[in-house]
């Protein structure tokens, strides 16, 4: 009988793929790693180089590169392949193409029985997970999209630097499309042990306009990155090597995935980022935070933006 191990599947080992398998490696996050390309060598390759690094590692991966039929034992598929975005496209507009692409990925994934949990990191990612849901025909609960993971991230790094405070005592939330609509839920955050506005009201230089300010920079990192260096991958991997060990792990952790809605936030069948809590059984709960006025009409205008593009494709 075979040894229950940890395996995780990475379809696509483009820049975000490999970031990825980089950082799984280096954390020693599962026994077992397979990547599957279209271009076989290439993830041939890649197996070749992370496994020379292994005496560095903090635990043994075996990498190899597999095929759809290693997906039968894996524990998590994680879906990077796609077209990536260029220079002044948005997450958006690459939705047709790669949900043509997704479809035949993921049936090719299930015609080998594979019973664990995808998570999906493609653009537009709010919609491909809603595809991959459809598609496979798994509960909803096992099929995860990084949503906002990276881009509430972002705002905690961008915060911490501005006000000098550990970017880990930093919490701020953004939820909603992974993309334009995205918006931060300021009415819950936290620097340090203090909400923001008593924060604010204590250092009474420092003005709403500038967290809106830093917000549109993280609103906007992506495209400021990918304008001076094609494109975006070691943020992304990390955010999804998180969410694999909040899995693999068991942890009930809180994280901005991309999770299917059935009446939260008052509103139903979309995947889109909202705080969940994610362990074994991929996600556990959709938490229902209160949002003030101007965060639920963001919210409910990012919803009526990806269901606009989703009803092209679903
Ligand atoms: C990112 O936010 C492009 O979605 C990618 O880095």
């Amino acid at each position: 009988m075979r040894e229950k191990v940890n395996r995780i599947v990475i379809i696509g080992t483009g820049a975000v793929g490999c970031s990825y398998a980089y950082a799984c490696v280096n954390q020693g996050v599962a026994e077992e790693l397979v990547l599957i390309d279209i271009h076989e060598a290439k993830a041939e390759g890649e197996a070749m180089d992370l496994s020379h690094g292994m005496p560095f590692a903090p635990s043994p991966t075996k990498v190899w590169n597999g095929t759809y039929a290693d997906c039968k034992d894996a524990d998590i598929v994680v879906i990077t392949a796609g077209l990536p975005q260029k220079p002044g496209e948005t997450r958006l507009d690459l939705v047709e193409k790669n949900a043509k692409l997704f479809r035949g990925m993921v049936s090719d994934v299930m015609q080998h029985h594979f019973q664990g949990i995808f998570l999906v990191a493609t653009n537009p990612v709010d919609v491909l997970t809603y595809i991959t849901w459809q598609e496979s025909g798994l509960p909803k609960e096992r099929v995860i999209g990084s949503g906002t993971v990276l881009d509430t991230a972002r705002l905690r790094y961008t915060l911490g630097q501005h006000f000098h405070i550990d970017t880990r005592n930093v919490h701020a939330l953004i939820i909603g499309e992974h993309g334009d609509t995205e918006l931060p839920v300021w009415s819950r955050a936290t620097i340090g042990v203090e909400q923001i506005d008593t924060y604010l009201a204590r250092n009474p230089l420092i003005k709403q306009e500038e967290l809106d300010h830093l917000f549109m920079q993280v609103r906007d990192a992506a495209y400021h990155i990918i304008e001076r260096k094609g494109a975006t991958y070691y943020g992304v991997g990390m955010a999804l090597v998180r969410i694999t060990k909040a899995i693999l792990n068991n942890e009930n952790s809180m994280l901005t995935t991309s999770t299917y809605i059935e009446g939260e936030y008052g509103h139903r069948d979309i995947y889109i980022g909202v705080p969940t809590v994610i362990n074994r059984s991929g996600v556990r709960e959709v938490v229902e935070i209160d949002l003030n006025e101007t965060e639920k009409s963001q919210f409910d205008q990012s919803v009526t933006t990806l269901k606009n593009v989703l009803n092209k494709v679903k």
